[in-house]
């Protein structure tokens, strides 16, 4: 068993403010290391920041879907046709179901028919399934195109927009083809959550709560004291638990880029049972944080029935997700049925799952011999 810590307080926090009261934290990857930047009511300064960060760029493609066109969408592009570049906007579906073959080759054959070539650059504008479908067309496209994750919800913006990962789900596993492909920048307006569905909000706080379980039990604590003002989606308390999930995202990724060393799969806490509920339920009864926190709560069941976490973190864990509404069973599929779902996960080698699992608040570690009946009842046992 490895266990991997990243202590909060050797954190070197990268964050610096500029005098236009944008946070930036920067993700460390050499050449391809990008900011991030996290402010409020801020669109209006991606033209000139694109200007800056993108040399030679002469198109812009904005892949979105068809509400946020209405909305962020018009308003960047808006903004970019004040710049002398040609800027085209894609629609794409919305919906995790989405994030399929089919789409993925219509948009190619848009971004073609949109004459988009290595100098354009791709804007994603919208949550995880528009950031990585476009990531994934961006990664392929002519085998690469620059592009620049705008995420428009609290998940893209704790999680998926950061470190690179982009793809499609087949119909039995969750983002089993894809790239990693690193964005040039991402840029995070919070603003943009203040018309974000509750139930989205609320799924993207299961993601939130991870990084508290995983890497830093004072920010759990954090989560626990202001969960109230958290709900109340008050502006410095948002700005707050992104930044504080950026940093620590940042931290993971510049680290271990690409899922080698075993540092990055601890952001997958909660996600091989998350996936397989995804999965047996075709991608449409749960929101992806609405999985992740049924599978949190079943990963730390299991550590509660492998001795390795205390019964009591496990019930702050449970209490905090349910306090953000968040669903911590689930017994609508048979148990084993689940499990088999589960060996689809692209950490199982030779058939063998390894799991991210809780030992204290702010601390995980990979187990990779799990009894297939420990794992069984700590599905049967999820709700406690
Ligand atoms: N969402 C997990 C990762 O980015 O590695």
């Amino acid at each position: 068993m490895t266990t991997y810590v990243i202590h909060a307080s050797c954190l070197p926090w990268t964050v610096r403010k500029n005098p236009n009261k944008m946070h930036q934290v920067q993700v460390k990857l050499a050449e391809r290391s990008y900011p991030i930047f996290i402010g409020t009511r801020t669109l209006d300064g991606i033209a000139t920041s694109l200007g800056e960060l993108l040399i030679g760029w002469s198109h812009t493609v904005i892949i979105c879907d068809e509400k946020v066109a209405q909305t962020f969408g018009k308003t960047v592009k808006d903004y970019l046709n004040q710049t002398n570049k040609r800027t085209s906007m894609l629609i794409v579906p919305s919906g995790e179901e989405n994030k399929s073959i089919a789409n993925l080759s219509q948009l190619w054959s848009q971004m073609l028919e949109e004459k988009t070539d290595r100098k354009s650059v791709v804007v994603a504008i919208g949550g995880g399934v528009v950031g990585d479908l476009a990531g994934f067309a961006a990664a392929s496209f002519t085998r690469g195109l620059r592009f620049i994750q705008v995420p428009t919800t609290l998940l893209a913006m704790v999680d998926s927009s950061v470190g690179g990962k982009t793809g499609i789900n087949l119909p039995a596993a969750k983002n089993m083809i894809g790239a990693f492909w690193q964005p040039h920048a991402v840029w995070i307006d919070t603003s943009t959550l203040d018309s974000l569905p509750d139930r989205e909000f609320r799924s993207g706080l299961a993601e939130v709560v991870k990084y508290g379980v995983i890497l830093d039990e004072s920010f759990f604590d954090h989560l626990e004291e202001h969960a109230d003002a958290i709900l109340a989606r008050k502006h410095e308390h948002i700005q707050h638990i992104v930044r504080r999930c950026c940093e620590l995202k940042a931290q993971v990724v510049s680290q271990d880029e690409r899922e080698t060393t075993g540092l990055r799969a601890i952001l997958n806490y909660g996600h091989t049972f998350g996936h397989a509920i995804e999965s047996k339920t075709s991608y449409g009864r749960f929101l992806h944080g609405e999985a992740i926190s049924i599978g949190m709560t079943m990963a730390g069941q299991l550590a509660v029935r492998l001795e390795l976490w205390q019964k009591d973190c496990q019930e702050r864990q449970t209490a905090l997700l349910r306090k953000f509404g968040l669903p911590t069973s689930f017994r609508e599929v048979p148990s084993e049925q689940l499990v088999v779902a589960m060996q689809m996960d692209k950490k199982t080698e030779h058939g063998r799952l390894n799991l991210i699992l809780p030992t204290r608040m702010g601390n995980v570690r990979t187990v990779s011999n799990c009894e297939y009946a420990d794992i069984l009842g700590a599905i049967y046992g999820n709700a406690t």
